[in-house]
């Protein structure tokens, strides 16, 4: 694109090298700091630690930021534009390099958010009267939304297998489920909340199930960043030819730079059927996508990986703290430690807590998602997000202990022996 004639202005400060990640500041941030700053996961429960809906505590990108501003300056703010459509897919296609997938930015259009995408998905392609397969636990509207358009959810539960440490799927059940007739299915890689990132081999196992039973997959990669050391991304549609047909996939900036609320995703359409499709059929949902969200996201992209690493970094402190404290402190609460994300599934039925999200919001002061949002395997379960400041992070931690040790329920004698 000719950035001279064209609307579209570049932030100043795109080719800027650290990156502008300031754990220092981050470290620093305190909980009414944070509630002034007014997220709806530091209001919702004023006072309380927030560490249920899936956002981070750590602000916006400098070069994100800029952009904004520079964007508000010259008052571009009207119905999003062809051009930034087009710098959208442009810049989600480059950073799709990151896992090695060399996918056509023309293959590439925007959605306000994966939800959106994920409703086009089963009004157009699934069906009404049809069903689709939820591997739980899940993302919550996973569960919720299929129901809004007559489609039904088969929870199939991820088995834990403690020996190896791993989430496995059901590959049995799932293929059960297929020969009785669903053609749907639905992948959430890195998963959440589990933090579980798929293997090529399960990703095939699942495409080979696929192809036999005519299914559809819709792909969420929108936590596709969040991948810690020692493992890999691999993006679905990226692994042959039958799996990009297969998939219909969707991502986000939104995540890994914290803009959610700016609401510009993306949709990668490697079945040439459904680019067709969604030309004819989804174009409202394409125009309800924030012009603001396009140029954060094309700034993010573009210029916002060195910043990301940051994030990372810090997000791995995060998760070696979440780690010792189930090796130490909740030795008896089960665990299996996510591989990418930055949320963390809490098992504790072991210490016969019927609603932990409800008994660590009133006697710690900790606001967790209740499990059972997350399918019918999540009864006794939490999800907790923990990208929030570090010493936060710590306090959290300390605060859960107080209440369960002051119940009883974590004995001095089991978390000195396993310190
Ligand atoms: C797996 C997954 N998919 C989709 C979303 C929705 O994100 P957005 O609204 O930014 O598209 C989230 C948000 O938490 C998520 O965790």
């Amino acid at each position: 694109m000719d950035t001279k004639s064209s609307i579209i202005d570049r932030p100043m400060n795109e080719t800027e090298t650290d990156g502008g990640f300031d754990a220092a500041r981050i470290d620093a941030e305190s909980i009414e700091e944070l509630e002034r700053i007014g997220s709806d996961k530091w209001t919702r429960h004023p006072g309380c630690i927030g560490a249920f809906i899936a956002e981070m505590d750590y602000g916006l990108a400098p070069c994100v930021a800029k952009a904004i501003e520079q964007a508000t300056e010259r008052g571009a703010l009207g119905y999003i534009p062809d051009p930034w459509k087009k710098e959208v897919a442009r810049s989600c296609a480059a950073w799709q390099l990151r896992y090695d997938w060399n996918v056509n930015p023309a293959v590439i259009r925007p959605v306000p958010d994966v939800l959106e995408a994920f409703e086009v998905f089963l009004r157009e392609i699934v069906r009404a009267d049809n069903s689709i397969i939820v591997p739980t636990p899940a993302y919550m509207p996973f569960l919720s939304v299929p129901r809004l358009y007559g489609v039904d959810v088969i929870e199939i539960p991820m088995l834990r297998d403690d020996a190896s440490g791993e989430w496995l799927f059901d590959f049995d059940a799932i293929e059960r489920a297929f020969a009785a007739g669903c053609h749907a299915f639905t992948l959430c890689n890195p998963h959440n909340p589990i933090g579980k990132v798929l293997t090529r081999d399960e990703m095939l196992r699942i495409s080979d199930l696929a192809e036999k039973y005519d299914v559809r997959i819709f792909s969420d990669e929108i936590h596709a960043p969040f991948v810690y050391q020692g493992y890999t991304h691999v993006p679905f549609a990226s692994i042959d030819e039958r799996t990009a047909r297969q998939a219909f996939t969707s991502t986000s900036a939104s995540k890994s730079f914290n803009i959610p609320g700016t609401k510009c995703a993306q949709v990668i359409l490697t079945n040439p059927d459904d680019l067709d499709l969604w030309m004819r059929n989804a174009e409202w949902s394409e125009h309800q996508t924030a012009t603001i969200g396009a140029i954060a996201t094309t700034a993010a992209y573009d210029g916002g990986s060195a910043w990301f690493d940051g994030v990372l970094k810090y997000i791995e402190r995060n998760i070696a703290l979440v780690n010792d404290e189930m090796r130490t402190r909740f030795t008896r609460v089960g665990y299996i430690p996510p591989q990418g994300t930055y949320i963390a599934w809490l098992d504790f039925s072991p210490l016969g807590i019927d609603d932990p999200a409800a008994y660590f919001l009133e006697k710690a002061g900790v606001a967790l998602t209740d499990g059972r949002e997350c399918g019918e395997c999540g009864a006794g379960c939490v999800r907790m997000n923990f990208a929030m400041p570090y010493p936060l992070l710590r306090e959290c931690f300390d605060r859960m202990y107080e209440a369960l040790r002051a119940d009883g329920l974590c004995s001095e004698s089991f978390s000195i022996a396993n310190v």
